[in-house]
C-alpha cells in the first residue's frame, strides 16, 4: 500500500500536507472534531482509501477545483482496504471507500464498516442494478471482462466464456491468477448463471488448456502481442489505453456469451464509510463522482458511464454496444467464496 497522497492545487501543497499530517495525529478524531474541520455541507477534506487508481488524482483535483474540499487518498488492494477498514473500526480515518470490484465492496459493506445513504442525486444518476439495494454502496462505471485474441493468429476466437476451455487453445491461453478479484468475481458470474458443477467444469477445462497466468491485464495484453498467447481474458479498458499509444495494437476481443446472458461486468464502486470523520464531505464527492464528476471519472480509464445519460469516451464508443450480465452483479460477493472454493478444487493458479 501507497502512502497518502493529495490531490490538490499546487499553491497549496504544503498546507494540504499539513492538515493532513495533523488528521492522522488525530486519528480516532469524532464526530464534532470532522465538524471543526469542515462546514455544515461538508467541506475542509475527505479522505479516500482507493482500489481503483487509473487517472484518480486528476478527478480529485477536478472536485477540489470545484469545491473547494481536498481530497487525501491513499491506494491498495480492494481485499487489503476493505481488512484495513474493518481493522480500523471507529478509529478510521476513511472517509470513502472506492473499489474496482463489486464483490469487494458488497463484502465491506456486509462487515459493517459502510454507511447507508439516502440520495436523491445519487439513485437518479446510478440505476438500480448498479447499486446496492441498501444504497450503502453506488457503483460509479461498469468495467467489461471480455475474450481477447490475437489479430494475428486468431480468425475463430471463442465467442463465450466457457468456449475459452476448448482443447484448441491449449497451450494458446494466458489468465489472471485465481487470487486477483476479477478472476473471483468472473468465476462467481458463472456459478450464478451455470450452477456449481456447470462453473467448475467451465473452469476446469480453462486449466486444462494449461495457461500462462499473468497477473496483470496490460502484461496479459501485451503477452498476446509478443505470441506467448494467442486467447486470454481481460478488461476491455486496458485495451483502450494501448490502442491509445498505438491504435495497430495487435489485440482485439469479442462481446461473449450475446445469445445468453451477456458479457461478465463489474464496478467501479464508491461507498461512504460507516466510522469515517467526515460523511458529509465523502457524501458530496460520491454525489459528485456520479454527477459532475461523471463523465471524467468514466473517462479516466476508458470505463462504461454508470449513469446511461453519459457517453463513454470516443474509443469506447467505438467498440459499439454490448448485452451484459446484469443479473449477476449485485450478487458477485455473496458468490465470491464459492468461487474461491472452485478455482482452489480445480487447480487454478
Ligand atoms: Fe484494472
Amino acid at each position: 500500500m501507497t502512502n497518502y497522497k493529495v490531490a490538490s492545487q499546487v499553491a497549496r501543497g504544503l498546507l494540504t500536507l499539513s492538515l493532513a499530517a495533523t488528521v492522522l495525529s488525530a486519528c480516532g478524531s469524532s464526530d464534532e472534531d470532522a465538524a471543526d474541520q469542515g462546514d455544515a455541507i461538508g467541506g475542509g477534506q475527505v479522505t479516500v482509501y482507493t482500489g481503483r487508481h487509473y487517472g484518480i488524482e486528476e478527478v480529485f483535483e477536478q472536485f477540489t477545483t470545484d469545491t473547494g474540499i481536498e481530497v487525501r487518498f491513499t491506494t491498495g488492494k480492494d481485499p487489503e482496504l476493505r481488512e484495513r477498514l474493518v481493522e480500523e473500526g471507529a478509529n478510521t480515518p476513511a472517509d470513502l471507500l472506492m473499489t474496482a470490484d463489486a464483490a469487494n465492496v458488497e463484502l465491506a459493506a456486509e462487515a459493517g464498516v459502510l454507511k447507508e445513504i439516502d440520495s436523491p442525486a445519487l439513485e437518479a444518476a446510478i440505476p438500480a442494478s448498479l447499486r446496492s439495494a441498501d444504497n450503502n454502496w453506488f457503483g460509479l462505471s461498469r468495467r467489461a471482462r471480455v475474450v481477447v485474441a490475437s489479430t494475428e493468429r486468431v480468425d475463430d476466437p471463442p465467442t463465450t466464456y466457457e468456449e475459452v476451455g476448448d482443447p484448441k487453445w491449449k497451450g494458446r491461453l494466458c489468465l489472471r491468477p485465481s487470487t486477483h478479484p476479477y478472476t473471483q468475481s468472473l468465476v462467481a458470474s458463472l456459478i450464478i448463471a451455470n450452477g456449481n458443477a456447470a462453473a467448475t467444469e467451465t473452469v476446469a477445462s480453462w486449466v486444462a488448456n494449461d495457461p500462462l497466468y499473468i497477473d496483470s491485464d496490460t502484461d496479459i495484453y501485451e503477452a498476446i502481442a509478443a505470441g506467448d498467447c494467442d486467447v486470454a481474458l481481460a478488461n476491455t479498458y486496458y485495451l483502450g489505453r494501448l490502442l491509445e499509444e498505438d491504435p495497430e495494437f495487435p489485440a482485439a476481443f469479442s462481446w461473449p456469451n450475446q445469445d445468453e446472458r451477456g458479457a461478465h461486468v463489474n464496478l467501479s464502486t464508491a461507498a461512504v464509510t460507516a466510522n469515517g470523520p467526515n460523511q458529509k464531505g465523502a457524501q458530496r464527492l460520491l454525489e459528485w463522482l456520479a454527477t459532475d464528476g461523471q463523465q471524467a471519472f468514466s473517462d479516466a480509464n476508458f470505463e462504461y458511464p454508470a449513469d446511461p445519460s453519459v457517453d463513454p469516451a470516443e474509443i469506447v464508443g467505438s467498440w459499439g454496444t454490448f448485452k451484459s450480465d446484469l443479473d449477476a452483479i449485485l450478487q458477485l460477493g455473496e458468490f465470491q467464496p464459492d468461487a474461491v472454493k472452485v478455482l482452489s478444487a480445480t487447480g487454478y493458479e
